[in-house]
C-alpha cells in the first residue's frame, strides 16, 4: 500500500456501489496528510457526498482498503466505529441538527459527549455562536431557523471540539458569499491548529479563497490526480494547483 505512516487517511483502490447498481466511486486511491486543507470538487452526482460518507464512516466501501488514524477500517468491528467518529467533525449536506435541541444545545453536544463540565461549556459555545453570527438565536430550535442559519449551527457543532479531521459537505451552499468567506476563515483557523480539513463543494470560486489548499476532483466517480498531489506529502508546487486531467 502506498503512503507513509504519518498519513491520517489512506484510500487504496476503493470502490462503492449502492445495492446492485453500477459503482458510484471506482478505483479511488489517495492519501490525506495531517494538517492539510483539501477541497473535493466535481459536478452534481460525481460522488462527493458518497466519498465523504466513507470518510465520516457512515458507509463502508464495497471494495478496497481504507486506513484512518493508523488503523485498517475494514477489519474494525462495528463497535469500534463510534470512537473513530468522535475524532471526526462532520457538516452534513442536509445539516442533521437535533430537532428538539436549541442552537446552543446542538453546538454544545460534542463538548458534552467528551464529558466537559457544564460550567466550562457556555463560553466556547457562545463564542462560536457569535462567530457564526447567531448569538441572538442561541435558544432557537432548528425548525425556526432559516436554511443558512441551520447550516451555520451545523458548522459550529462540527468544529467546536476541535476534531482531528473536519469533513464538510457543501458547507456554504446556503449562505451568502460574504458569510461563505467568513466560514472558510473558521475552517482555516481550525486547520492552523492542526485539524485536517476536507470540504466538498461544486463552487469553484471557493477554491481560490484558500491559497494553501489541495484540490481533489471527482468526475463520474473517478478521482483525477495527475500532479500526484494526493499521493505524496503536500509540496509547495502542488498547493493551490488543481488536479485536472
Ligand atoms: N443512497 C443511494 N442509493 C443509490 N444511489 C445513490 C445513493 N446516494 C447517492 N447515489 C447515487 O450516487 C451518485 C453520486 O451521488 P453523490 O450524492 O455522492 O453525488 P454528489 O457529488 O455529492 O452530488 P451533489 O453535488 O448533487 O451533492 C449519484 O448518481 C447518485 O444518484
Ligand atoms: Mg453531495
Amino acid at each position: 500500500m502506498s503512503g507513509g505512516a504519518d498519513s491520517i487517511v489512506q484510500f487504496d483502490n476503493v470502490g462503492l456501489r449502492y445495492g446492485t447498481d453500477r459503482e458510484v466511486l471506482s478505483d479511488i486511491s489517495f492519501t490525506l496528510y495531517p494538517g492539510s486543507f483539501y477541497f473535493l470538487t466535481g459536478a452534481s452526482g460525481a460522488g462527493k457526498t458518497s466519498m465523504l460518507r466513507l470518510l465520516y464512516l457512515a458507509q463502508r466501501p464495497t471494495r478496497g482498503a481504507i486506513r484512518m488514524f493508523g488503523h485498517d477500517l475494514i477489519t474494525q468491528p462495528r463497535k469500534a466505529l463510534p470512537e473513530f467518529r468522535r475524532r471526526i467533525g462532520t457538516v452534513f449536506q442536509d445539516f442533521r441538527l437535533v430537532p428538539h435541541l436549541s442552537a446552543f444545545d446542538n453546538v454544545a453536544l460534542p463538548l458534552r459527549i467528551t464529558g466537559m463540565r457544564e460550567s466550562e461549556i457556555a463560553k466556547p459555545v457562545n463564542d462560536m455562536l457569535e462567530w457564526v453570527g447567531l448569538d441572538h438565536r442561541a435558544h432557537a430550535r432548528p425548525a425556526t431557523l432559516s436554511g443558512g442559519e441551520q447550516q451555520r449551527v451545523a458548522i459550529a457543532r462540527a468544529v467546536i471540539a476541535r476534531p482531528e479531521i473536519l469533513v464538510a459537505d457543501e458547507p456554504t451552499g446556503n449562505v451568502d458569499p460574504e458569510m461563505a468567506v467568513k466560514l472558510l476563515r473558521l475552517f482555516e483557523a481550525l486547520n492552523s491548529l492542526g485539524t485536517t480539513v476536507v470540504v466538498a463543494t461544486h463552487d469553484v470560486h471557493l477554491l481560490r479563497k484558500v491559497p494553501d489548499s489541495l484540490i481533489m476532483r471527482l468526475d463520474k466517480g473517478k478521482l483525477s490526480d495527475p500532479t500526484g498531489a494526493l499521493r505524496y506529502p503536500p509540496k509547495r508546487e502542488n498547493i493551490g494547483r488543481e488536479a485536472r486531467v
